[in-house]
C-alpha cells in the first residue's frame, strides 16, 4: 500500500515533470515559431539601385510643387544642420530614447538618396521602410506622411532629385539598447502605425478636408501638438491636439484648452500662421518658429484651408466675441501694473520690460505681445515664458525683423524667477509656478539649442 502510494506519488511527479518539459518546449517552440514570424513581417525587401535621375527628367513645374510641398513638410528643417548643406542631414533629435540623427536625404549616390527610385522613396514616406529594407524611426514622422498623396510625394521625389547632392555620411544614432534594432521598428508599427492615404471626411467640405490633409499628412501640426504614450506614439482621442512637451518647449494646446484669454480666431490663426506675430497672441519662437516660417510659402487658398480646419479644432470663432473683453483687461492690467511703483516686483518689471511691452495708448501694439494675453503667461508650464526671457527671440525666429532681446546674461535666475512670478500673479488668474527658480536654473543648463 506504501510502496503504490509512493509509486502512484512518483508516477505523478514523473508525469508532473512531462508536463512541465513538454509545456517548456512548447513554450520555446511557440516562442521561435512567434520569433519566425516576426522576422517574416518584420522582413522587408531591398529595393534595387538606380541610376541617379537628372534633374532635367523632371517637368519644371512638377518640381515647383515640390518645392512648396517639402517646405511644408519642413523636410529641410529636420534634414539639415543648422548653418549645413540642404538635405545633407545629421541634425540631431533628442527623446528619452536617445539620440536619433536625421538622414541625408540629399540626391548624392553614396550617402544619401541618389540611387533610391521613385518606388523607394514612396515606401519610405509611406511605410517607414529604407531601401534597403530596413525599417525607419519614427522620429521621421511617417505616420502623417503615409497620409500624403502619391501624386504629391512624386512632387517631394521630383523636387528633392533635382537639388545639390551633398556628400556627407550619416552620424550613427545613440539609442539605449536594444532600441538601435530596426527590426524592432516592426512590433512598434504593429501596435502604433495605421498606414493609408488620407480619407476626406463626407461631413466637412473641400476646404476644410484640405486643410485637414496639409495639418494631418504634410505639416503633422499634431507630432508636436499630441502628448505621446510612453513608447512615443502620439496619443488619440480626446488627448489630441491637448498640448505637449517638445523640444524644450511646451507645444500649446490647440484645443479649446488652449488657456490664451482671447481666442484663437481664424484671424488670429492667420496672422500668427503667416505674418509671424498676432496681435492678441505673441509670436511662433522655439520649434514653432521653423514650422510657422516653412508654411509662409503655401498658396493663399491653402492658407486658408489650413486655418479653416485648425480653427475648428479649438472652435476659436465661435468665441470671437470674447476677445474684446480679454483686450479690455489687458489694457486696464497694463495701465495698473505701470502705476503700480510701490511694489518692488512692479517697479522691477517696468524697468526690465515695459519700455517694450507697455503702451499707454489704449490699443494693443501688433509688434509687442502684450504679455498678460500672451499665452507663456497662462500655460500650465513657465518654460516658453522663461526660454524667452533667457534665450530672446532672434530676427530669423520670431516675426520678421522684430527682436525680443535675451535677458540671461544680466539676470540670475531668481530675477528670471521673479518677473515670471510676477506676471503670472498680476496677469493671469492661473495657480502660481512651483519651484521656478529651480527650473530656470535647469533650463539655463540646458541652453537655447536643446535640440
Ligand atoms: C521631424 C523631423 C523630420 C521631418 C520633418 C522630416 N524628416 Fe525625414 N527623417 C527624419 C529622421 C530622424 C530620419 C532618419 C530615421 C532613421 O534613421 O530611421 C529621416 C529619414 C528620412 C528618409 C529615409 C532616408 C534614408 O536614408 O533611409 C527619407 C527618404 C526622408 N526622411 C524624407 C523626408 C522628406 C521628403 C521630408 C519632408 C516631406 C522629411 N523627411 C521630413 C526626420 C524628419
Ligand atoms: C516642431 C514642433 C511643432 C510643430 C510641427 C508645430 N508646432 Fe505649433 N507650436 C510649437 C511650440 C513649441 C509652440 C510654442 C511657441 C511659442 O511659445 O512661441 C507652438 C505654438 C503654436 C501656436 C500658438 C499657441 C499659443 O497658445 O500660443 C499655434 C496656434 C500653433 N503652434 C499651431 C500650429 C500648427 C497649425 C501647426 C501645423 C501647421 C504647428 N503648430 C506645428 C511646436 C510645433
Ligand atoms: C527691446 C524691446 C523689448 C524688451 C525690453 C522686452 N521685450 Fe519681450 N518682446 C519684444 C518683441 C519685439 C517681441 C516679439 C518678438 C518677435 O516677434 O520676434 C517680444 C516677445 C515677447 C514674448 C512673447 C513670446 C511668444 O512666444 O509669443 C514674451 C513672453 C516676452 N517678450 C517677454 C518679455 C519680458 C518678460 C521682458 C522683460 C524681461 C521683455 N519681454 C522685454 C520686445 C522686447
Amino acid at each position: 500500500m506504501a510502496r503504490a502510494i509512493t509509486s502512484s506519488f512518483d508516477e505523478k511527479r514523473i508525469a508532473g515533470r512531462r508536463l512541465c518539459r513538454r509545456l517548456v518546449v512548447g513554450a520555446v517552440a511557440l516562442g521561435l515559431l512567434g520569433l519566425a514570424g516576426f522576422a517574416a513581417f518584420a522582413w522587408q525587401p531591398a529595393l534595387p539601385e538606380i541610376a541617379t535621375p537628372a534633374p532635367s527628367s523632371f517637368a519644371l513645374n512638377v518640381v515647383a510643387r515640390g518645392a512648396v510641398l517639402a517646405a511644408a513638410g519642413y523636410c529641410s528643417s529636420c534634414h539639415t544642420v543648422p548653418g549645413g548643406q540642404p538635405f545633407g542631414g545629421g541634425y540631431a533629435m533628442k527623446s528619452a530614447f536617445g539620440t536619433i540623427y536625421s538622414t541625408n536625404i540629399s540626391p548624392d549616390r553614396e550617402t544619401g538618396i541618389g540611387a533610391w527610385s521613385k518606388d523607394a522613396f514612396r515606401r519610405a514616406m509611406h511605410e517607414g521602410v529604407a531601401r534597403d529594407g530596413s525599417h525607419l524611426f519614427p522620429a521621421f514622422p511617417y505616420e502623417h506622411f503615409t497620409k500624403i498623396s502619391d501624386d504629391d510625394v512624386d512632387a517631394i521625389y521630383a523636387f528633392i532629385m533635382s537639388q545639390k547632392p551633398v556628400h556627407a555620411s550619416a552620424q550613427p544614432n545613440a539609442l539605449i539598447p536594444p532600441l538601435g534594432i530596426r527590426a524592432l521598428q516592426a512590433g512598434w508599427k504593429l501596435l502604433f502605425f495605421r498606414p493609408g492615404r488620407f480619407k476626406p471626411s463626407a461631413d466637412h467640405d473641400a476646404q476644410w478636408n484640405r486643410g485637414a490633409y496639409l495639418a494631418e499628412a504634410l505639416d503633422h501640426c499634431s507630432a508636436c501638438h499630441s502628448p505621446r504614450n510612453l513608447l512615443g506614439a502620439e496619443r488619440g482621442g480626446a488627448a489630441r491636439y491637448s498640448g505637449a512637451y517638445v523640444d524644450g518647449w511646451f507645444a500649446p494646446p490647440l484645443t479649446a484648452a488652449n488657456p490664451s484669454p482671447s481666442p484663437w480666431t481664424s484671424d488670429e490663426l492667420h496672422a500668427y500662421l503667416f505674418q509671424g506675430i498676432g496681435q492678441f497672441h505673441g509670436t511662433p519662437a522655439g520649434p514653432m518658429s521653423p514650422a510657422a516660417h516653412s508654411l509662409f510659402v503655401l498658396p493663399q487658398a491653402d492658407q486658408n484651408a489650413l486655418v479653416r480646419y485648425i480653427a475648428s479644432i479649438g472652435g476659436g470663432d465661435a468665441r470671437a466675441g470674447s476677445a474684446a473683453a480679454a483686450k479690455g483687461l489687458a489694457l486696464q492690467i497694463n495701465a495698473t501694473s505701470a502705476g503700480r511703483q510701490t511694489d518692488p516686483d512692479a517697479r522691477f518689471y517696468v524697468a526690465a520690460c515695459a519700455s517694450c511691452h507697455y503702451n499707454g495708448t489704449g490699443v494693443i501694439n501688433p509688434a509687442r505681445p502684450d504679455l498678460a494675453l500672451n499665452s507663456a503667461a497662462h500655460l500650465s508650464s513657465p518654460d516658453n515664458l522663461i526660454r524667452v526671457i533667457l534665450f530672446g527671440i532672434d530676427t530669423p525666429e520670431g516675426a520678421p525683423g522684430l527682436v525680443m532681446p535675451a535677458f540671461g546674461k544680466g539676470f540670475s535666475d531668481a530675477d528670471v524667477a521673479r518677473l515670471a512670478a510676477y506676471l503670472r500673479r498680476t496677469r493671469t488668474d492661473q495657480p502660481p509656478w512651483p519651484n521656478l527658480q529651480k527650473t530656470v536654473a535647469d533650463i539655463r543648463a540646458q541652453g537655447k539649442g536643446v535640440e
